[in-house]
């Protein structure tokens, strides 16, 4: 598997994953500014992951600017690269808090990259155990249909969505895999297949808009897709697109589920009304691979993330197990049972 985030010491570098599948290049982080320009350009992308490279820029910081009331502020700042995802304000928050925890024996940026790689290993788990837990969802040798790169590459270790077909393909019940290309910045195409590929599992790529026909051919047992952020009652916003995925599903009486680590509830929120989507520039419909395929001044409408709504959602597997229907309660629930 190809490591989105690697640490050396103090050191950390991060796979750009633009350019991926043609060229595995890492850039340096040296400061908070060039991890909040990192996530913004999605050169790291993916919910969890961002969250991560977040932590870690701010730790790579410290280094060289160990004054608190100026790393609260980058990491106010980081906290918005992106405004949907709500694991990287988590990680922005997680980072706050270790600042308040001074240790004597420590310097200031031990202690946050220690902090750090503690919460990086957090999430690593947890896509082993949301993996385990989603081996249930299986009652067949499954074809499951993916969207966007719910991978390795984004979140460091198995994924959330991808951690499952894995672990379901390693245990005999995934049978096969379509990865949706994920228009327009092809993260299925690139990224999914490209880890797909790497594992030797059998896949296959199509446009978006197969979905639909192939659901009903009766070619897709369940879709398993991954979330920026799922509200208290369930609702989840995943890559723009998501929500087609559910409707054609209900209508073709295919489970539907959402993978996605606790830290990606907003319990702060009651539906999926108040997620804040993200609306990135359209000059990325015009490039492929950092080339301009053709020059163009239309407008466009592009926004990153859809919300789908709760009714729409099979059930939600999380590291401490899987939420089904009624979320409102029963992701309650949860939060109170690991407490
Ligand atoms: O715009 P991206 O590539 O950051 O969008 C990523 C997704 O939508 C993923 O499905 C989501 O972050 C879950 S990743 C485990």
């Amino acid at each position: 598997m190809v490591e989105p985030v690697i640490v050396e010491g103090q050191r950390v570098f991060v796979l750009d994953q633009r350019f991926l599948p043609g060229s595995k290049k890492y850039i340096e982080i040296k400061c908070a500014d060039d991890g909040f320009q990192a996530i913004k350009d999605m050169v790291v992308r993916g919910a969890p992951l961002i969250g991560v490279v977040a932590f870690y820029s701010l730790a790579v910081e410290s280094i060289n600017n160990p004054d608190v009331p100026s790393l609260l502020k980058m990491a106010d700042k980081i906290g918005k690269a992106r405004p949907t995802a709500v694991n990287l304000k988590f990680a922005c928050k997680e980072f706050k808090k270790a600042l308040q925890k001074a240790d004597k024996n420590l310097s200031l940026s031990e202690m946050v990259f220690e902090k750090a790689k503690e919460f990086h290993k957090k999430e690593v788990v947890a896509t082993q155990k949301m993996a385990e837990n989603g081996l249930k969802l299986f009652t067949k040798k499954s074809r499951v249909l993916t969207y966007c790169n719910a991978g390795g590459l984004a979140t460091t270790g198995l994924g959330t969505a991808l951690g499952i077909v894995r672990y379901g393909y390693e245990k005999g019940m995934v049978k096969e895999v379509y990865a949706c290309e994920t228009r327009p910045y092809l993260q299925g195409l690139r990224l999914t297949a490209f880890e797909l590929y790497t594992d030797g599992i059998p896949f296959k790529v199509i446009c978006d808009n197969t979905a639909g026909f192939l659901m009903k051919q009766k070619k897709i047992d369940a879709v398993i897709v991954g979330a920026d952020r799922i509200a208290s009652n369930g609702d989840t916003a995943n890559k723009i697109g998501t929500y087609t995925l559910a409707v054609l599903s209900k209508e073709n009486k295919i489970p539907f589920y959402v993978a996605a680590p606790l830290s990606t509830v907003d319990f702060s929120i009651k539906d999926g009304s108040k997620i804040k989507i993200e609306e990135r520039s359209g000059d990325e419909f015009f490039f492929f691979l950092d080339k301009k395929i053709f020059d163009t001044s239309y407008e466009t409408i592009y926004f990153a993330f859809d919300v789908t709504p709760a009714n729409l959602i099979s059930a939600i597997v999380t590291e401490y197990g899987i939420v089904k229907p009624p979320f409102f309660r029963n992701l309650k629930k949860l939060l109170r049972d690991i407490k």
